[in-house]
């Protein structure tokens, strides 16, 4: 299959290029477009062989659970049976935009959306490429973002293409998303409710409208599609979460150790530690330590941009986990993890 890409400009949308979009949906096609956080793969939400496409396109196991999304709060009651005050206060706060909530799914919502499971993830996503496509293709869209499975979430067309191209029909080219890394998963099938996945939206700000809110356990696996790892690159990642002297003396040790071995070795450093490491290796900037949401922007564009050098292994430094910076640290972390 060809795979088509259709440049958009989410400041000035042609109608259209998403009508095409939308008929290649309405078909039970796939198209892959940008949201705020990553980019999505989408299918017919109401479509079974439609969403069994993604799956095969992804090489993605099928008892990993796709987010449904919706263009209108509204679709959020035809999805799930159980819409509390609660659920509509999370919804007026944080819609559109990168939460993801976990409800109980309605009878409509196909076993292959939800791994068989009987809640359903729906988030309406803050882009307006993202939210006409729903719009005009008239049907939620289940979307798990762009990439193989495994592999670091896309972040630009380039990136879903080099995962995906021959394998989805259409990509709509709305240039490089906002925030980077994916949206946070609250489930709200269980009391107190708890975080899935640190994500787009921080826990501080989900206190301001609840308080009851379990942080996230990245130890645990809670639900099904919660690998150890994950976003991965093809190169090693060695994660070093100190802080301060001792984060930059072990990340050089371990650098100049595989350098030694004969690696290629890359460093994933933030800006103010970028002239601390000497040695031959690729140094990438993630950004400045304090502009957390700048690093969330570039995570996955360096590590992907590390496998295109042909870095063998990749020293990353930790950043701190306050804000954006949970959800960093997870991908990290994922990115890591040498095992399921
Ligand atoms: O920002 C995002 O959330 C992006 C964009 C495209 O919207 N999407 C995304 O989807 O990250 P994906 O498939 O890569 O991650 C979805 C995860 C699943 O791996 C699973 O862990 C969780 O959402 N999930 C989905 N349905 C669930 C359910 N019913 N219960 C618990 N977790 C669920
Ligand atoms: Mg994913």
């Amino acid at each position: 299959m060809e795979t088509k890409v259709l440049k958009i400009n989410s400041a000035q949308i042609d109608k259209d290029l998403i009508q095409e979009a939308a008929e290649v949906i309405k078909k039970g096609g796939l198209v892959a477009f940008p949201t705020e956080t990553v980019y999505g793969l989408g299918a017919d939400a109401f479509n079974p062989d439609a969403v069994s496409k993604i799956f095969a396109a992804k090489e993605r196991p099928f008892n990993d659970p796709l987010i449904v999304h919706v263009g209108d709060k509204q679709d959020l009651l035809k999805l799930s049976v159980e819409v509390y005050k609660i659920t509509l206060d999370l919804v007026d706060a944080f819609w559109p935009g990168p939460l993801t909530l976990v409800l109980r799914k309605s009878a409509i919502v196909s076993s292959i959306v939800t791994s068989g499971l009987e809640s359903i993830a729906v988030r309406m996503p803050d882009n307006p490429i993202a939210l006409s496509l729903i719009k005009a293709a008239m049907t939620p869209i289940a979307a798990p973002s762009a990439n193989l499975f495994g592999r670091p979430s896309p972040v630009t067309a380039e990136h879903v293409l080099e995962d995906l191209e021959g394998k989805i029909n259409l990509i709509l080219d709305g240039g490089k998303t906002q925030v980077g890394v994916e949206s946070t998963i609250l489930d709200l099938t269980q009391t107190p409710f708890r975080i899935l996945r640190p994500g787009g939206v921080n826990l501080e700000s989900l206190r301001t409208i609840i308080t009851d809110i379990e942080p996230y356990q990245g130890d645990k696996i809670l639900s099904p599609g919660m690998f150890k790892r994950h976003y991965s690159p093809k190169a090693r990642v060695i994660l070093v979460e100190e802080n301060g002297k001792a984060q930059i003396d072990r990340v050089n040790a371990i650098a100049s150790e595989f350098s030694r071995q004969g690696y290629g070795v890359g460093i994933m450093v933030k800006e103010e530690n970028k002239d601390k490491y000497n040695g031959d290796f690729n140094i990438k900037i993630l950004g400045q330590a304090k502009n957390l949401s700048g690093c969330a922007a570039n995570l996955f564009t360096a590590l992907r941009s590390f496998d295109k050098d042909g870095t063998q292994v990749i020293v990353a430094e930790g950043v701190k986990e306050e804000g954006l910076g949970a959800a960093i640290m997870d991908r990290l972390r994922k990115a890591a993890a040498r095992d399921n």
